[in-house]
C-alpha cells in the first residue's frame, strides 16, 4: 500500500517547489488568499469531511419523553426534532412570547423565518454559535435586523452558514415582526450565564455540529494554547435547547489582566477605552449595546468581522479605530475579560 502511494508524494513536491519558486517571484506587496477559517476557535466551523447523517429517528425514539432538571414539561422525541415551534420547558420564566418568537412563519416557505427562540432560547441568552440578544436595547436590534437584512452583517468565516440564515430571516421580517421581536427581547434582563475560567489547560473537545465545542467523555485534557474555548456545562441538556444549562469559557491564564488594559485604558494607544460608548461597567448606553456577560466567541467573532468589514453597517462605522490596530490576541483578552463581568 505504501508504495502504491509513493507516486504521488513525489507529484506534490513537485507541485510545492513550484509553489515555492512563484511565491519567490512574486511581487512582496501581493496579497495573501485569506484563511480559511481564520479564528477557529471563535467560528467553531467544523472542518474535515461531514459525519455521515445520523440514522432516521425509530419509532420509540420519537414516542420517548424528555425532560430537564425543575422542568414540569415533557416533549416526544417528534416533538424535540419539530423545530417550527420552540421547547419552552420553563414559562414562568419569560414574558409572553409573540408569535414570531415561539412560531416558525411558515413550515413550507422560507423555513427559518421567524421562531427566534430556537436559536436565541426562549429567554434571549443564546449560545455561542449565535447571540445573546437578551437586554439589548430595541433601537439597537431594530437597527442590526436591518443591516442584516441590507447584507452589511455577514461571517468572515464562508463556513459559518448560520450567519447568513440569520440574515435571510431578517430579511423575510415584517415591520411589525421585528418590532415585536425587539421589544421582547430587549424587556429580559441578561443574568450571568457564562462563567470564565483561566487555565492552561482543558478538557480534551471535539467541535459539535460546526456550532461549539464540548468535552468529549472521559477525563482526558489537552493543552489550550492560545485559544478561548466556550464548552457547555451540560452538552445533553444544551442540545436539548435549555435556557437555564449554562457555559465555560477556558481563557489562556493572564488574559484577564490584559484584557481589562485594553478594555479600560485602551491599552496604550492600541485600542481606544470602551466605556466611552458602551457605558459604565461596559452595560451598554442608550443604542450602544452591553459588552458585559455576554459569549466572548460571539464578541470575538464581531470585532474580527468589523476588522474584515463583513460586518460594516451604519452603526458599524464608530467601531473602525476600535478594532483597526487589534491581533487576535488582543480579541482573545479583550472578550475573555468582557465575558467575565456581570452583565
Ligand atoms: C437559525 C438560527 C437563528 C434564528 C431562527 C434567529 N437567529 Fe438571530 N442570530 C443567529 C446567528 C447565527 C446570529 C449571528 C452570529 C454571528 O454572526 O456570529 C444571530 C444574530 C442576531 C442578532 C445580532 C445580535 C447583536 O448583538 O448584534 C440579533 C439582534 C438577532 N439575531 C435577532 C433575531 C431575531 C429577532 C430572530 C427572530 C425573528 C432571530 N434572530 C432568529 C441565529 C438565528
Ligand atoms: C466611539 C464609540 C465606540 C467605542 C469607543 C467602542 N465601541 Fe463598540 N460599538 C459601537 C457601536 C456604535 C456599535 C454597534 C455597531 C453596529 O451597529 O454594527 C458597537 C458594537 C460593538 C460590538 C458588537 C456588539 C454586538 O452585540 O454585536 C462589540 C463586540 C464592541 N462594540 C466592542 C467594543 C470594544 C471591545 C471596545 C473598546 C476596546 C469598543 N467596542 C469601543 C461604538 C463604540
Amino acid at each position: 500500500m505504501a508504495n502504491h502511494f509513493r507516486p504521488q508524494v513525489f507529484a506534490s513536491f513537485a507541485v510545492m517547489a513550484l509553489f515555492s519558486a512563484a511565491a519567490i517571484a512574486a511581487p512582496p506587496q501581493q496579497a495573501q488568499p485569506p484563511a480559511q477559517h481564520p479564528v477557529p476557535w471563535a467560528y467553531a466551523v467544523a472542518v474535515g469531511p461531514p459525519p455521515p447523517p445520523p440514522a432516521p429517528p425509530t419509532d420509540a425514539q420519537l414516542s420517548a419523553t424528555s425532560t430537564l432538571p425543575g422542568s414540569s414539561v415533557s416533549y416526544t422525541g417528534k416533538q424535540l426534532a419539530d423545530s417550527s415551534t420552540v421547547l419552552d420547558w420553563f414559562p414562568q420564566d419569560h414574558p409572553p412570547m409573540p408569535t414570531i418568537v415561539a412560531h416558525r412563519r411558515s413550515p413550507t416557505a422560507n423555513p427559518w423565518i421567524g421562531s427566534c427562540a430556537w436559536c436565541h432560547l426562549t429567554n434571549g441568552k443564546g449560545r455561542p454559535e449565535n447571540a445573546g440578544i437578551a437586554g439589548l436595547p430595541e433601537g439597537y436590534i431594530l437597527e442590526q435586523l436591518a443591516d442584516f437584512k441590507a447584507g452589511a452583517r455577514k461571517s468572515a468565516d464562508q463556513g459559518k452558514r448560520n450567519t447568513a440564515t440569520m440574515a435571510g430571516n431578517a430579511a423575510g421580517l415584517t415591520q411589525e415582526e421585528a418590532i415585536a421581536a425587539a421589544k421582547y427581547f430587549a424587556s429580559i434582563k441578561m443574568t450571568p450565564w457564562i462563567k470564565v475560567v483561566e487555565t492552561d489547560t482543558v478538557p480534551k473537545n471535539h467541535n459539535v455540529g460546526g456550532f461549539f465545542w464540548a468535552p468529549v467523555e472521559g477525563n482526558e485534557t489537552e493543552p489550550l494554547g492560545n485559544r478561548l474555548l466556550e464548552m457547555p456545562t451540560s452538552l445533553e441538556e444544551t442540545e436539548l435547547h435549555s435556557p437555564r444549562s449554562s457555559w465555560i469559557a477556558y481563557v489562556p491564564t493572564g488574559s484577564l489582566k490584559r484584557g481589562e488594559d485594553l478594555v479600560l485604558r485602551g491599552g496604550s494607544g492600541k485600542t481606544v477605552a470602551c466605556a466611552a460608548c458602551h457605558g459604565e461597567g461596559l452595560k451598554g448606553n442608550g443604542n450602544f449595546p452591553p459588552l458585559a456577560g455576554r459569549s466572548p466567541s460571539y464578541l470575538a467573532r464581531q470585532l474580527y468581522d468589523m476588522q474584515q468589514y463583513t460586518r460594516n453597517g451604519p452603526g458599524t462605522q464608530l467601531m473602525r479605530p476600535v478594532v483597526q490596530n487589534l491581533t487576535q490576541d488582543d480579541i482573545l483578552a479583550i472578550t475573555a475579560y468582557l465575558a467575565s463581568l456581570e452583565p
